[in-house]
């Protein structure tokens, strides 16, 4: 078993630690904000994943949580840069967390591997290796290695990846960074650095690419009659095309696709490529956020002034309170500047959301958020949403208008309780 240090305690970073310590690994956890080292030493988890609280605290003996850096790399064989790298105002991703880390590396004589799991530009890897050979500092070598973790399924997205990926230049250090990950059943891919960098930002582009594929060919459906999850259905059965990230809706948000789509296209035009595709990527999400406006106003009328409008769900996606690029941010700004009474409601974003958006009202239950709505926007396809006592909720709006912006609910049964119901490339009912 090895002696880990995860420099940055965020998502990827206290993922990282408690799936490594699952592993039977020893980690010191080292974050520059106090406040969140004092509780994770607490026992206490500062986002919602589930799963992370459990697994950190049956580890406990394993894990310590510091703000000193110094200590933190003296102890890990294993440097694991988790830290986040934002995107820029010009779309670039920022890296003064990775350069600030590598500014932190004591000048010690001691052997490290710098593993970095956070998202970085194609090219980011030489030029750290370069840093650190114009430092003299031999003694430390480098290795990329791209997570794959989805928010809110992000412990079994690690212990089940569909592949590890570790780019190094030395084989050596590929097989003791690959060798890590001994006890969990995926595929290993080593590979170069580049490459490395690569693979994340391909697959998170082309995870992006098939949304909005799948989300234009909606729009065409609603326009032509057809049904957009049937045609996602017969088009995911075919093995080539294959049926995940193929759910039409409200357009994708989140910390990753909006940043990584946007710094690929970046890194290709700084390259001196025209990346065009991931253009059209883009442009079709941020239309897509904005659909449910003209939806509201052929149900309401052009004027939405004074309508009373219910977002059910504000986080990005269902089981996080993260509401980074949401797409709840834009429809209730844009009914915001429309005039609507904007009432949300969120199982665990509501914090969240408030400090960003306080002109929103917050209810403290779905049910309170539908009192005398004059309609409802199913914005993030929480189960508990799903699960609603629908003829109580009829009872309770003012009209019983129903968008539903992911097509998870049974609009067929809806219809029958009298609501007007409107999915995304869905026939409407009712
Ligand atoms: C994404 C990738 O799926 C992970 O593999 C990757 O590691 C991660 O980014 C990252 O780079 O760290 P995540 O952002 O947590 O993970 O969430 P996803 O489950 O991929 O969903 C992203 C957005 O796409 C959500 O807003 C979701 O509602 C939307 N989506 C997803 C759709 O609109 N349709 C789909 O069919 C699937």
């Amino acid at each position: 078993m090895s002696r880990l240090t995860v420099v940055g305690a965020g998502y990827v970073g206290l993922v990282t630690v408690a799936c490594m310590a699952e592993l039977g690994h020893h980690i010191v956890a080292m974050d520059v904000d106090a406040d969140k080292v004092e509780l994770l030493r607490k026992g206490g988890v500062p986002i919602h994943e589930p799963g992370l609280t459990d697994l950190i605290a049956k580890h406990r003996e394993r894990i310590e949580f510091t703000t000193d850096h110094a200590h933190a790399y003296r102890s890990g064989e294993f440097i694991f840069l988790c830290v986040d790298t934002p995107p820029t105002a010009s779309g670039d991703a920022d890296l003064s967390r990775i350069w600030q880390a590598i500014d932190n590396l004591p000048p010690d004589e001691v052997e490290h591997v710098i593993v970095t799991k956070s998202t970085v530009p194609v090219g980011t890897g030489a030029l750290v290796k370069a840093e650190l050979d114009q430092r003299g500092y031999r003694h430390i070598t480098y290795a990329s290695n791209p997570e794959f973790l989805r928010e809110g399924t992000a412990i079994a997205d690690f212990m089940h990846a569909d592949r590890v990926v570790v780019g190094a230049d030395d084989p050596a250090v590929a097989a003791s960074v690959a060798a890590l990950y001994q006890g969990i059943d995926s595929p290993v891919l080593t590979t170069d650095v580049a490459s490395a960098e690569m693979i994340k930002y391909a697959s998170n582009a082309f995870l992006a690419t098939k949304i909005s594929f799948i989300n234009e060919i909606a729009n065409v459906c609603e326009a032509t009659g057809a049904d957009v999850t049937v045609v996602a259905k017969g088009m995911g059965m075919d093995r080539r095309i294959g049926p995940h990230f193929l759910q039409a809706g409200i357009g994708y948000g989140g910390s990753c696709f909006p940043k990584d789509v946007s710094a690929l296209k970046q890194l290709a035009g700084n390259s001196g490529y025209h990346f065009q595709l991931l253009n059209a990527v883009i442009e079709v999400n941020e239309l897509q956020k904005r659909r449910v406006i003209g939806k509201l106003k052929r149900h309401l009328g052009e004027e939405l002034r004074g309508k009373r409008i219910s977002l059910l769900g504000l986080a990005f996606k269902p089981n996080t309170d993260d509401i980074r690029q949401a797409s709840s941010i834009i429809l209730a700004s844009r009914l915001l500047a429309e005039g609507a009474h904007v009432v949300g409601f969120d199982p665990v974003a509501t914090p969240n959301m408030r400090a960003l958006l306080p002109a929103v009202t917050y209810a403290a239950s779905a049910m309170e958020a539908l009192e005398e709505a004059d309609a409802c926007v199913l914005v993030t396809e929480w189960s508990e949403f799903l699960e609603l006592d629908w003829a109580s909720v009829k009872k309770t709006m003012a009209q019983p208008i129903v968008i539903d912006g992911r097509n998870a609910l049974d609009g067929p049964a809806l219809a029958q309780l009298g609501f007007i119901y409107e999915g995304i490339g869905t026939r409407s009912v009712g």
